[in-house]
């Protein structure tokens, strides 16, 4: 995705307890591309790094006036998420994409559960707006680790009426038992996004469900702890490369470091822009783009989180 729309910071304001909501607005005052709910766009940063948020806002509109995006403290952020919450003006000039969906709602699912943990609750925000614009019979559960920290909260509630349920985690005792709340399948689809633990026990707990009726979209990609980490041979078989993966980096640091310039968008297993056809090699998949099908063909992968489990990997680069 190219950044290559001018905005302003047209508002900033906290939605939450270290959740700060974002508006930027087109800098000459003309309207943005719009956006079906789900969607996200990039944020080019002065420091030099990509992020993707969710656009809070997105409903299907064909122009937008502003993009709303809420921005968590993340206090794992590699510069992120805490240059946002530190250093962010109002009236500051930044570059962000168009639109892009990787979390589309499919149009035949008229009775949906939208399940948000956390800042997960962008997008499923930005989606229960559109259920009530087109009549989609939806069911709301938030939760966060106190009621503090739900953002949006108060829309929520005039939003999702009595079928908004809440759960916080500090006066319940715990997360939300998702496994005996989804025992029966009472819903066309599940839509979900927050952290991995939410979103393993949803898998987990909808195992049974119709196939293509659980819908997921993380924020945070899954972790190899260093310790588990190999290095490996990797080889570009069209460009005639050769090198070792270290532990310590990723595939895609070590094709950069060969001197070939390759297209990357968020380097967490997201975003689906530094796919490569696998020649060979057993590939540890990592990312969040490729299916289950997908995976287990071992044709494809995403370079930046990705890994090698064989040994050696040769990619038809
Ligand atoms: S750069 Fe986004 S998936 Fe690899």
């Amino acid at each position: 995705m190219s950044t290559d729309i001018e905005v302003v910071v047209a508002g900033v304001r906290a939605v939450a307890r270290d959740v700060l909501s974002v508006e930027f607005r087109h800098k000459l005052g003309l309207p943005l591309p719009g956006a079906q709910a789900g969607s996200h766009i990039e944020l080019a940063l002065p420091n030099g790094l990509v992020r993707q948020y969710s656009l809070v806002n997105a409903t299907g509109q064909a122009r937008m006036d502003a993009y709303m995006v809420a921005v968590g403290w993340d206090v794992n952020s590699r510069g992120g998420s805490v240059w946002i919450q530190e250093r962010l003006k109002v009236g500051q000039a930044l570059r962000v994409s168009a639109p892009r969906n990787l979390f589309e709602m499919a149009p035949d699912h008229r009775r949906v559960l939208l399940l948000a943990g956390g800042i997960g609750i962008t997008p499923i925000y930005a989606m229960a707006q559109a259920c009530a614009q087109e009549g989609v019979t939806f069911d709301l559960w938030a939760s966060a680790r106190s009621a503090s920290r739900l953002a949006y909260l108060e829309e929520l509630k005039v939003l999702g009426g009595d079928r908004l349920v809440t759960h916080f985690d500090d006066e319940r005792g715990g997360p939300m038992n998702l496994a005996a709340r989804l025992a029966e399948q009472r819903w066309d689809a599940v839509y979900a996004c927050g952290p991995a633990s939410m979103l393993d026990a949803l898998s987990a707990a909808t195992d049974h469900w119709r196939a293509g009726s659980v819908r997921m979209e993380r924020f945070k990609t899954a972790e190899v702890r260093a310790s588990e980490r190999q290095s490996f041979e990797l080889v570009l078989q069209r460009a005639g490369l050769t090198t070792t993966v270290s532990e310590h980096e990723s595939v895609l640091d070590a094709i950069e470091r060969l001197g070939v310039n390759f297209p990357w968008s968020c380097r967490e297993g997201i975003c689906g822009t530094c796919e490569v056809p696998v020649a060979a090699g057993e590939v540890e998949h990592l990312d969040f783009v490729l299916s289950p099908a997908e995976r287990a063909e071992q044709r494809r992968m995403m370079v930046c989180v990705s890994r090698c489990g064989s040994g050696r990997l040769v990619l038809d680069i």
